[in-house]
């Protein structure tokens, strides 16, 4: 049977989906650097499916060791998840994250053009959509003017992709646009585990409440928004790894490239994230308001109805299994 190549598949939302592909009777690869998670992750991941999936120790910028992988396995697609993702790391290291977000995704399709690879599902990200035009934000939607280095590699690797589907018109590409992925599978054995002080609002607010964070620091409540507070579209990890096996599967039957919206289609701000959390889990999470940050943007949801209708997925958890499986994950971290 062939297998999947998921570069950079230890990490947050890759280990997720290896579980999903994995329960689906899938083969599985796992190439990671393990720059930015551990392989511990393999063993947890096969804890939780009852199937170990083949994992490679690499730099998959490296066209030798790609070309590497290709030669020894039977790959039928790619999902790639490897690049650097912290949006301020890349304002202070823009150079590393061109060199290293882009080297990954054209080395890694350079390989599957001379395998004759032809599914390619790329990890990209709501931030493409910058401050164009207002949520809710949909596939058609003005993208570009990104407000950090990290965004234009996603919105640059989306341009070499849609001029790659047009030149190979035989391949399938799937461009999924994460909005703001959050929680933890179940079991508690995977989950996000950021390096240093978390960027992102939920490792914070969990962190906070462990008591390894003094207070949650609120990036302003002046916003045109319900509270005041940043409004993001919140999506269950474990539902934006099932968006990747539907992404598949639409791939392995059709050709061209799609881009798809991978969010709730519902916008929620901090303050009622940061109330969910604490009544759910029954914690506190100590807060005060600070100045906004920059880069940030009042409103960000989906329209949702393009991966529906396409994939026939659709996000099913809610806020409160977010806040739960979160929580869960922190302790057991
Ligand atoms: C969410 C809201 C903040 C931290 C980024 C990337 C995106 C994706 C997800 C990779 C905002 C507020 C946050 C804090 C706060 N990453 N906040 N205090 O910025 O929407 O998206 O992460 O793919 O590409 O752009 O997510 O979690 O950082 O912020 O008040 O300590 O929480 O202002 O309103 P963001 P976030």
């Amino acid at each position: 049977m062939s297998a999947i190549l998921l570069t950079g598949g230890a990490g947050f939302i890759g280990s997720h989906t290896a579980v999903e592909l994995l329960n689906a009777g899938r083969e599985v690869i796992i190439a990671d650097d393990l720059s930015n998670s551990e392989v511990s992750v393999i063993d947890r991941i096969e804890t939780i499916t009852g199937k170990r999936p083949v994992f490679i120790k690499a730099d998959v910028a490296d066209a030798s060791v790609v070309e590497a992988i290709f030669a020894s396995h039977d790959i039928s697609a790619v999902v790639h998840f490897a690049g650097f993702k912290a949006v301020g790391e890349s304002v202070a290291k823009p150079l590393e994250y061109y060199r290293n977000n882009l080297d990954t995704a054209l080395t890694v399709l350079e390989t599957m053009r001379r395998h004759d690879c032809r599914h390619f599902i790329f990890s990209s990200s709501a931030t493409v959509y910058g401050d164009n035009s207002a949520a809710p934000f949909s596939e058609e939607s003005p993208t570009g003017n990104c407000t950090n280095p990290y965004g234009w590699t996603k919105y640059m690797i989306e341009q070499i992709l849609q001029g790659t589907g047009k030149a190979y018109p035989e391949m399938a590409i799937a461009i999924l646009r994460y909005f703001n992925p959050i929680g933890a599978h179940e079991s508690g054995l995977i989950g996000e585990k950021p390096n240093g002080i978390p960027n992102n609002l939920l490792p914070y607010i969990t962190q906070t409440a462990a008591g390894i964070r003094k207070q949650l620091s609120v990036f302003g409540n002046d916003y045109p928004t319900k509270d005041g507070t940043g409004v993001r579209d919140y999506i269950h990890v474990v539902d934006l790894a099932k968006g990747h096996l539907a992404a598949l599967n639409y791939a392995e039957k059709n050709t061209g490239v799609q881009v798809f919206n991978l969010g709730t289609g519902t916008g929620y701000s901090v303050l009622e994230m940061v109330e969910s959390f604490k009544r759910v889990n029954n914690v506190d999470v100590p807060y005060a308001i600070a100045p906004r940050r920059p880069g940030d943007i009042a409103e960000c949801y989906a329209e949702a109805k393009k991966a529906r209708e396409l994939l026939g997925w659709h996000a099913e958890k809610n806020l409160d299994d977010m806040c739960r499986d979160a929580w869960r994950w922190q302790q057991n971290c």
